[in-house]
């Protein structure tokens, strides 16, 4: 999702545009422009690199203006080239749109306006809209925002002015989130709210296929026939204590946001989860006891880091509450066409709530007849809109690009929903219920206990920062947290590694095992605990080395599968590499044993000197292609 901050009043555009698509830089964006109408023309400025590569331009070539917009992106298609960024003009350089999102008919109305004559300069969507205002505009600004959009199909937002039109601004959205900020005689456009927040707490949130005139005065809101819509202003919250943009004494994100984890679990689980003794109150999820004793299937679908937490989810649901778990990984889901029974509810489970892999699978199952309930966490996204139940974690902003914190409470949001549907649907043995939620309430203290070992995981990773390839792998319900772990690997320190289950990697990846890589494999106790270790041995006698997990005082995992009788160059003949983890039942055992894979991988890309909170080619959220 692109960044769009727009400005009319009676001050300088450009500097309040830059200033707000500045609160959007944690989000990797390299491409910036800008647009304002002054003396009847419109004037672009574009450039390739950070909001500072706009200042220096605007130095050898100022832009001035009361009324503009700006943009801001990713050159997510290749090399990053200024003529791909927004505002992008019309053909007579009259109108100037920036757009956010995907017009899916693009190349048909692009083939449709060349064919009347027009000539196009860029590849952009967003150069077709502002020819297909230009083809409607007469003098009306919105209206032609109007019939343009009426021809559009796809999910997107967009801010236009018109040369001709100098007092108007016009936004519109259709599936992305839009907002219209109101001033005194002023008004601003922002695809997040946040980023006006320093010019003003109080916004319209723009509906689907709704349109916002704004001018110095007013904002005036109507659909697309122009009939008057009614709207209360929304207030935005003032940002949690800390601003989220602040590191602090961290020196990235992502380990700011490892280390914020206690505290934002506390959060996730107030009024939720208690006491031991009291039942979990989930009132987003939107069920009657009897909706939830009604369920025969869930069907858990996500992409990336949040799929592996659906993993988790899926797996403690299966076990706790005896329901049928399936997981689809969203991006394939629609096309396989999934049969959903009568009785099936699916979990959608997205940070940012606007991943449009995770959109399509759920509205797919919802148009089979599932439930859909989604675990979220930022609010007024897509898919909380189109949900019947939503669960928020309460993460507050995640800036690094690789998740974290988000991770961890998407799981301790689904295992306290597999704990509440046992309890209702009386499936798991009330002794058990009991002491899995007191782990959970004392999850903040074991974090707490992992980060103040944060040295010891520092330690491990000096040892083998170094390698190419590493194996990530575990059985049971830290399947998924090996799958985790290698993501975030991969992800941050680009190091080729697999997350595998430890029974199925004999079955064909064991081939690749050999000196030069490391395994991690999580041994922590808990019924696959004798099957790890054993697995433990088959890999040691391989060759590679291995990190192991396991839980406090355990005497088998260090030195499982070790030969003293080997050479002593060979690893089988070394201890394995540990990583602690304090005692925790073994449905929680996912939650800690995340954070020293998180440290892991950030200490790995530290030392590699990977820029770490903006991995290349990755963006936070993942619109469509
Ligand atoms: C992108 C990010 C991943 C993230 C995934 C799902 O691929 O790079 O880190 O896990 O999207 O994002 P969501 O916002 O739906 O959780």
């Amino acid at each position: 999702m692109c960044g769009i901050v727009g400005y009319i009043g009676s001050r300088q555009a450009p500097e309040i545009c830059i200033n707000g698509l500045r609160q959007l830089q944690y989000r990797g964006y390299d491409l910036i422009g800008l647009a304002t109408v002054q003396d009847g023309q419109v004037h672009v400025r574009t450039a390739t690199g950070k909001p500072e590569a706009m200042d220096q331009l605007l130095t050898s070539e100022p832009l001035t203006g009361t009324l503009g917009i700006g943009h801001s992106t990713w050159s997510d298609q290749g090399k990053a080239s200024a003529q791909d960024a927004h505002p992008h003009l019309s053909s007579n350089h009259r109108i100037a749109v920036a757009l956010s999102g995907t017009v899916e008919n693009h190349q048909e109305l692009r083939e449709n306006l060349t064919a009347a004559g027009c000539e196009f300069r860029s590849q952009s969507a967003g150069e077709v809209v502002a020819q297909l205002v230009q083809t409607h505009y007469e003098g009306d600004l919105r209206a032609a925002v109007c019939r343009a959009m009426e021809q559009m199909q796809g999910r997107f937002a967009l801010a236009a002015m018109a040369a001709d039109s100098p007092d108007e601004l016009v936004a519109a959205r259709r599936f992305l989130p839009l907002v219209v900020g109101i001033g005194q005689g002023e008004q601003y456009i922002a695809t997040d709210m946040y980023s006006i927040r320093d010019e003003t707490d109080r916004v319209y949130v723009l509906g689907d296929d709704e349109v916002a005139l704004l001018t110095a005065e007013g904002i005036e809101l109507t659909d697309l026939q122009m009939k008057p819509v009614q709207r209360e202003p929304f207030v935005i919250p003032q940002p949690a204590a800390a601003d989220p943009k602040d590191k602090g004494d961290h020196r990235h994100y992502m380990h700011k946001e490892i280390y914020e984890q206690p505290d934002v679990i506390r959060n996730c689980l107030a009024g939720r989860l208690t006491s031991p003794d009291l039942p979990i109150q989930l009132d987003g999820l939107n069920m009657t006891e009897q909706d939830i004793r009604d369920v025969r299937q869930i069907i858990f679908s996500a992409c990336g880091t949040a799929n592996h937490a659906g993993m988790v989810g899926g797996y403690l649901m299966e076990k706790l509450a005896r329901i049928s778990c399936v997981f689809e990984l969203a991006a394939e889901l629609p096309s396989r066409d999934p049969v959903v029974l009568p009785g099936s509810m699916c979990v959608g489970i997205s940070q940012s709530g606007e991943t449009n892999d995770t959109l399509m699978a759920l509205r797919d199952l919802k148009s089979k007849g599932a439930r859909v309930i989604s675990v979220l966490n930022a609010e007024d996204s897509t898919i909380a809109r189109e949900s019947d139940g939503v669960l928020y974690i309460h993460a507050g902003k995640e800036i690094g690009v690789a998740s974290t914190k988000a991770y961890t409470l998407q799981v301790l949001t689904l295992s306290m929903m597999a704990l509440h549907f046992a309890e209702v649907r009386g499936t798991a043995d009330p002794e058990l219920i009991r002491s899995l939620k007191k782990e959970l309430l004392l999850t903040p203290a074991v974090i707490q206990q992992l980060l103040s070992r944060e040295d010891e995981v520092k330690a491990v990773a000096q040892k083998h920062y170094d390698k190419p390839d590493a194996f990530f792998l575990g059985r049971g319900v830290n399947m998924a947290s090996a799958m985790e772990g290698s993501l975030k690997l991969k992800e941050t320190s680009y190091i080729h590694s697999e997350g595998y289950s430890a029974g199925e990697v004999r079955h064909g990846p064991v081939a690749l095992l050999q000196p030069s890589m490391f395994v991690v494999a999580i041994a922590a106790q808990g019924e696959v605990y004798d099957m790890m270790v054993a697995n433990l041995g088959g890999l040691k006698g391989r060759s590679a080395p291995i990190i192991a997990m396991a839980t406090d005082g355990d005497t088998q995992v260090p030195t499982a599968g070790v030969d003293p009788a080997a050479d002593a160059s060979d690893p089988t003949s070394q201890p394995n590499d540990m990583i602690w983890l304090p005692p925790t039942h073994e449905f929680v055992s996912p939650i800690a044993a995340t954070i020293p894979l998180q440290l892991l991988a950030y200490h790995m890309a530290d030392m590699k000197g990977e820029g770490i909170d903006q991995p290349r080619h990755l963006t936070k959220t993942v619109m469509p292609e």
